[in-house]
């Protein structure tokens, strides 16, 4: 009888990469995935920190898998719940006091020794517990990934943050920044490709920050390592995410220029129009330098379209420094964007910071941002509408002869075809765009549109 293993994952890219690899140490076991934790003989729940909602989330889920433990336990049956992630690494052994349904709590650095944490939390009571940053790389430790079905793939290549931005945990619950070895990622995404992926996503908490050992015994850089990537053959779209503004060096920009595998679309958080916050929040870099960014790098790749996060209320944001990030925002103009109220993470020396702002000011000054980014992605995709765009076609649609695929801008494009169209490129000619994905009909050989720069066809 095969076990039952439910995993649940919040947050990141690098949470979804992380719970595939958990699948991939557990199978051999004997685990296999289930879409309940009704009846599941594991449960872990895979965690985010980055804000206290998203950390408090995973307590209101301990809460409902409680009874189903206890109805397990009463017919005899053992559950096993674990809680895996950066809430685990943050949080440790708390997490057990504060919810004792929980057997294991394991960080981010240790789920390759699943296997004997597992063992030991059916052997002992009160909770098992590993959030060690050992020396040796889990990397060097966990088998093969395992082919989980798709077209796109994530695949970590750099882990961890040496930047301490003031606001955010992630230096703390991933550790120092590490970059795997180059010759380790080649065969991972060589083993993608066999399996049938096309595209592949390079992941990193700060991923343009990656310096991995060469083969030839170098330190390469990530525009390196995506050159040697392109290569490969029957890889058919790389993108990389992600990225902070310092470490975008000259190569990486001149890599979007001349690396066509390498998509025009680039998520690079600013966080904040001010100078004074970005400084407050240890960004290291002013507005300004970040518009002449942007700049260079749509003078390498002009079609290139942008996706940002940004964070509203920062300790001691007047109404000024919030105008200064709209000024921004409109200056630089996003394709996409995510933006946030901040939230005081404990540990961290923003949280500690004397002129917190006000709720209310917060939700004032997230809907006004939200509304201009909202009107910015409209136009982005409008933009697209009568254009002919090479799109990735990833899974079926929800009505039959549907399938659906991605735009190189990342945008969610319908059209009706062949299953048999799965993991191929189909020149689609938009006819609509709807709010968070594009309508299309596939087009005629050569109807390809010679790229434009969207933005200024907004
Ligand atoms: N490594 C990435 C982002 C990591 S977290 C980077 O450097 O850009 C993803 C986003 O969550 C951040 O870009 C930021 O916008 C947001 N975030 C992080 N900490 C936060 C906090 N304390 N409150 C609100 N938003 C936060
Ligand atoms: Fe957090 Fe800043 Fe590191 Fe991004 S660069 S993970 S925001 S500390
Ligand atoms: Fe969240 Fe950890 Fe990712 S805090 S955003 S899951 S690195």
């Amino acid at each position: 009888m095969p076990k039952k293993l439910f995993i649940k994952t919040y947050g990141c890219q690098m949470n979804v990469y992380d719970s595939g690899r958990m699948t991939d140490v557990l199978t051999p076991l004997g685990y296999q995935t289930t879409d309940s934790p009704d009846g599941a003989d594991l449960v872990i729940l895979n965690t985010c920190h980055i804000r206290e909602k998203a950390a408090e989330k995973v307590y209101s889920e301990l809460g409902r898998i409680k009874p189903l433990k206890a109805r397990c336990q009463g017919e005899g049956g053992s559950m096993i719940v674990a809680v895996a992630g950066c809430v685990a690494q943050a949080e440790g052994e708390e997490i057990i006091r504060r919810a004792p349904v929980v057997d294991l709590v394991v960080g981010p650095q240790t789920y390759h020794r699943l296997p004997e944490l597992i063992a030991r939390a059916h052997r002992e009571t009160g909770g098992v517990l590993d959030t060690d940053f050992p020396v040796e790389s889990k990397f060097d430790h966990l088998p093969q990934p395992q082919a989980h079905g798709g077209v796109s793939a994530f695949l970590s290549v750099q882990e961890g943050c040496d930047k301490f931005c003031t606001f955010c945990v992630v230096p703390y619950t991933r550790g120092a920044e590490f970059s795997r070895p180059v010759d380790q990622i080649v065969a991972e995404a060589k083993r993608l490709v066999g399996d049938g992926v096309r595209e592949i996503t390079l992941l990193g908490q700060n991923v343009n920050a990656y310096h991995g050992a060469g083969p030839d015994g170098r330190d390469w850089g990530l525009a390196r390592l995506i050159r040697n990537l392109a290569e490969i053959d029957g890889l058919a779209r790389l993108r990389y995410t992600t990225s902070h503004p310092r470490d975008m060096d000259d190569d990486l920009i001149a890599a979007h220029g001349d690396v066509p595998q390498l998509m025009p679309y680039l998520h690079l958080p600013v966080q904040s129009g001010s100078d004074g916050i970005l400084e407050a929040m240890n960004r290291r870099h002013s507005a300004d330098e970040y518009r002449r960014l942007i700049e260079k790098i749509r003078l390498a790749r002009p079609d290139l379209a942008l996706s940002g996060d940004f964070i509203v209320g920062f300790p001691g944001e007047t109404d000024a420094d919030f105008a200064e990030t709209l000024r921004l925002v409109n200056d630089v103009t996003y394709a996409s964007a995510f933006s946030f109220k901040y939230s005081a993470r404990p540990g961290t020396p923003a949280a500690s910071a004397g002129a917190q702002v006000d709720d209310a000011v917060k939700v004032e000054r997230l809907a006004a941002l939200q509304q201009l980014l909202g009107a910015q992605q409209d136009a982005f995709n409008a933009a697209t509408v009568g254009q002919t765009l090479p799109v990735l076609v990833e899974r079926a649609g929800r009505k039959p002869g549907q399938m659906v695929g991605r735009s190189p801008y990342l945008q969610a494009v319908h059209l009706d075809g062949p299953d048999t169209l799965m993991g191929t490129l189909v020149d689609v000619t938009v006819t609509e765009a709807l709010a968070n994905s594009l309508t299309g009909v596939a087009a005629p050989p050569d109807a390809l549109t010679a790229p434009v720069p969207l933005r200024e066809s907004a």
